[in-house]
């Protein structure tokens, strides 16, 4: 084999344990085993490992909600994730749970390290708390009015009608989404994970090719804003494991959930022969190490992640690759819409091959959103697996069988055909390396496109009219399956089971390396249909499905605690995506009149500017401090975003933006309206 051998570890993140796979979560495990497929057939040693998080508030109140344990819940449901990925042909070396003595061991072990290195620190905070239920309450707990716009039934934290945030306890009429009771301000010890101290290693760590650009330019926005400590403990009563030392004292779910990936790992270590933790996750290892996420998640592991694991003496990962959100015919997935699709609910209607193709053929190593449109989805895969294909040994293996008894010719006059197909698996293995799937596939079909012509040129049909050109309907049939042996081996990470049932046709198993061994004087096996075309009632009973099985979710009133996701520590942040135009124009653009503007102490780039937009003010902090001096802005207009929901910075509250081009540095040039404008006028 012509490349070294690779020792490869790869992970996709942890779903959690209180809810079903869909289709969102479907991308990311298909994006992973279409990676590792490709790798495993290149001859590499890679391990994939996954696991349920299985910690946390959300799962324990949902656990005591169905009236079981949240053992008994989490278990019940990592054997439905189980059955939901292997029917996707997602394969797994190991799925284990964060419930796990591996992961208790290793957390701890962890933890220990941090605090003997000096990183953690102990410090009492006041949160909002349920004295009926007697729990803390996150901010995503709490529901009452708005204490701006009076909206009622809003979170704690924000309030989705006005934008307007608050805490918990300046709303009107606070209330726990447990009990219903009113919080009370109650103060308690807990533990944080000095963050701070790792700005410079984090700084260069993400600046070293583990991230991609997008990711690490979005992370030094953060990196500039200064980090903050991370609070790693919850009180009781908290299902998670409890802190060493601190009887009460539970760590967050989002401590042990990455370390998760190591505990799955040394579950299956401890019965592989052959398999050593050490040599994967060592200071020194030389194995690679591969975490699949989506973007929501990113500052976890990419900020807190290599941090911890650098501080607790392991190695960091070679790649944090990122993917986009799933949406359905260009919106966010929607239960009522019947878009929001779970894995089985798909499974009930639909070969899993078809959205593996179809969602290879979207993807790239962006973290842009993948829109599955389903209209696109029927016609991509039929003409592309079915029409393309599928129809290369469709249209030219019944000659073999019926006129050749199964023998494909000895040799051909098209070898360099054959050729071409063999060399371009060096390019296409190229794109599936750096998870440019999209290229690959586009490669994979214009080959088809050839060998579709090649065919349709030669008529074997036609040939095989007249006894003198028999040979030649063997020659050009012999070709044909070659060709179409060659493209299923480039296929065999995205659909499997199709490619099985071709091998066994052919009659060889196909391996990268293998491609440029011909099937010349070969027998192949009888042909029966690869895969069939999908219909368009297949999509129409799915979504009908998916909308009967929300509506009977409404209608058994699932408390509104299930709904709620898991709390995480900084806000979810998902780079850009594409917008409609619907959005766009939501966007409230208004003349300002600046009317103050100051240095912001401390802060390197951020001016504080007071804008008037007519009878209103605003405060908005904005980086344009190396292009302009406060004082020759004073009096200035400007054309600011007005209806931006405000943003807590370090340095205040920031209530909109201005708007300014230019590449940076001492070129920033805000933008200027036309003579005449008034504050508050309304920008088209
Ligand atoms: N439990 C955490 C991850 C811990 S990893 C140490 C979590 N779980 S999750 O179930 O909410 O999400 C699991 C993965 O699915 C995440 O990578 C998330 O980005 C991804 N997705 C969830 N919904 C998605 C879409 N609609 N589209 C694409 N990926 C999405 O976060
Ligand atoms: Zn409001």
């Amino acid at each position: 084999m012509a490349q070294t051998q690779r020792k490869i570890l790869v992970t996709s993140a942890l779903p959690y344990a209180n809810g079903s796979i869909h289709l969102g979560h479907m991308l990311e495990h298909i994006q992973t085993d279409i990676w590792v497929r490709f790798q495993k057939m290149r001859g590499h040693v890679c391990t994939a490992v996954c696991a349920d998080d299985a910690h946390g508030t959300a799962i324990m109140i949902k656990a005591e909600q169905n009236g079981i344990t949240s053992e008994e819940l989490i278990e019940g449901v990592r054997q439905e994730h189980m059955k939901d990925f292997n029917d996707f042909l997602i394969g797994y070396d190991n799925y284990h749970s964060t419930h796990s003595e591996e992961n208790r061991d290793i957390s701890t072990s962890i933890y220990k390290a941090l605090r003997d290195n000096g990183k953690i620190s102990v410090r009492s905070i006041v949160q909002a708390y349920d004295p009926e239920k007697e729990m803390f309450l996150a901010d995503r707990f709490i529901k009452g009015t708005c204490p701006k716009c009076k909206a009622e039934d809003q979170y704690g934290d924000n309030c989705e009608v006005c934008s307007a945030t608050y805490t918990p306890m300046e709303m009107i009429n606070p209330r726990s989404v447990y009990s219903g009771a009113t919080p009370i301000e109650k103060e308690s010890e807990h533990y944080f994970f000095k963050l701070p101290d790792f700005q410079d290693f984090l700084a260069k760590w993400t600046r070293s090719g583990t991230l991609q650009d997008q990711v690490a330019n979005k992370l030094a926005e953060w990196l500039d804003s200064g980090l903050q400590e991370w609070d790693i403990s919850r009180d009781a009563p908290y299902f998670g494991f409890e802190i060493p030392d601190a009887p009460g004292k539970y760590f967050y779910v989002w401590l042990d959930a990455p370390i998760g990936y190591m505990a799955s790992f040394q579950n299956l270590c401890d019965r592989t022969e052959g398999l050593n933790f050490e040599d994967y996750w060592a200071k020194d290892s030389d194995a690679e190490l591969y975490h699949f996420i989506g973007k929501d998640i990113i500052n976890f592991h990419a900020l807190f992640w290599p941090a911890m694991l650098d501080c607790a003496g392991y190695r960091t990962p070679t790649k944090v690759n990122a993917h986009g959100y799933v949406t359905v015919n260009g919106t966010k997935m929607s239960k009522s819409r019947g878009t929001f699709i779970k894995a089985r609910t798909y499974l009930n209607h639909l070969d899993p091959q078809y959205l593996r193709y179809y969602f290879a053929a979207k993807l790239n190593a962006s973290v842009d959103d993948i829109d599955l449109n389903l209209e696109d989805f029927i016609q991509r895969v039929n003409s592309d697996v079915v029409g393309k294909v599928v129809n290369i040994a469709s249209r030219t293996a019944s000659f073999i069988t019926k006129k050749f008894d199964g023998q494909l010719a000895t040799e051909v006059s098209e070898n360099d055909m054959i050729q071409s197909f063999i060399d371009a698996g060096d390019v296409i293995a190229e794109h599936f390396e750096s998870r440019e799937y999209g290229k690959a596939v586009r490669e994979i079909m214009r080959l088809a496109d050839v060998a579709n012509t090649y065919i349709a040129d030669q008529a074997p049909w036609v040939l095989a009219k007249e006894e003198a050109t028999l040979p030649k309907v063997q020659e050009v049939c012999t070709v044909a399956l070659n060709l179409f042996s060659v493209l299923a081996t480039y296929l065999k990470p995205v659909m499997p089971n199709m490619v099985a049932d071709a091998e066994a046709f052919l009659n060889k198993a196909l391996t990268w390396d293998n491609r440029s061994e011909l099937l010349f004087g070969h027998t192949i096996n009888k042909f029966k249909p690869l895969m069939g075309r999908i219909e368009q009632k297949q999509i129409d009973d799915m979504i009908e499905e998916g909308k009967v099985e929300a509506a009977a979710e409404a209608a058994s009133k699932a408390p509104s605690v299930t709904n709620v996701q898991q709390e995480t520590e900084l806000s979810k942040e998902p780079l850009e995506a594409e917008i409609n135009f619907d959005d766009f124009a939501k966007v409230d653009l208004r003349i300002a009149l600046i009317a103050k503007a100051e240095h912001v102490e401390k802060a390197n780039k951020l001016l504080k500017l007071t804008l008037d937009i007519g009878g209103e003010t605003r405060t908005v902090f904005s980086g344009i401090k190396s292009a302009y001096k406060p004082e020759d802005l004073e009096g200035k207009y400007t054309v600011m975003v007005a209806n931006l929901a405000p943003r807590k910075m370090k340095f205040g509250l920031s209530e909109g933006m201005v708007l300014a081009a230019g590449p940076g540095g001492e070129e920033i040039y805000l933008l200027e309206p036309h003579a005449g404008a008034k504050p508050g006028q309304r920008v088209m």
